[in-house]
């Protein structure tokens, strides 16, 4: 599976290692910046990776931000998104369970550093439930 993931500097150092654990799992890796932790600007990197993710280019997307709220925002003004913000392991497992996200937002100032990387795990292994769900999702574009 392809995944594409980027950050703003608030989020590069987790970035890294999650990236690390999924080259460790075998997933195919698109880092779409940033790559350094200078300050700059998150929607540069959102809109890159929704891009990706809306194009097919990649399957599924991992955005990091201090807050997370950026990158989200940001993320979701794109069609066929669903970018959800999650910062504990039921959120992750609820997010694609419930929401079908297709990219898992992280905020970095808030989580540590093993939770990142349980939460990405969480999220890549649960399925989307369907049913009532699908209903749901099918009402949110306008
Ligand atoms: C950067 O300082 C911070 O504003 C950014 O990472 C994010 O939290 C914005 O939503």
């Amino acid at each position: 599976m392809k995944i594409g993931i980027c950050s703003d500097h608030a989020g590069f150092e987790y970035k890294s290692i999650v990236m690390s654990y999924l080259l460790n799992k075998g997933y195919d890796v698109v880092n779409f910046g940033t790559d350094s932790p200078e300050s700059c600007d998150y929607p540069d990197y959102a809109h890159q990776l929704a891009q990706a993710v809306s194009a097919g280019e990649v399957e599924k997307g991992i955005a990091i931000c201090g807050t997370g709220n950026g990158m989200a925002i940001t993320l979701n003004h794109h069609k066929d998104i669903r970018a959800g913000l999650a910062w504990n392991v039921n959120l992750a497992h609820l997010v694609k369970e419930h929401n079908d996200a297709n990219i898992l937002v992280l905020p970095a100032r808030f989580i540590s550093r093993r939770m990142a990387v349980m939460m990405v795990r969480e999220w890549l292994l649960t399925a989307f439930a369907g049913g009532r769900h699908q209903r749901r999702i099918d009402k949110i574009t306008l």
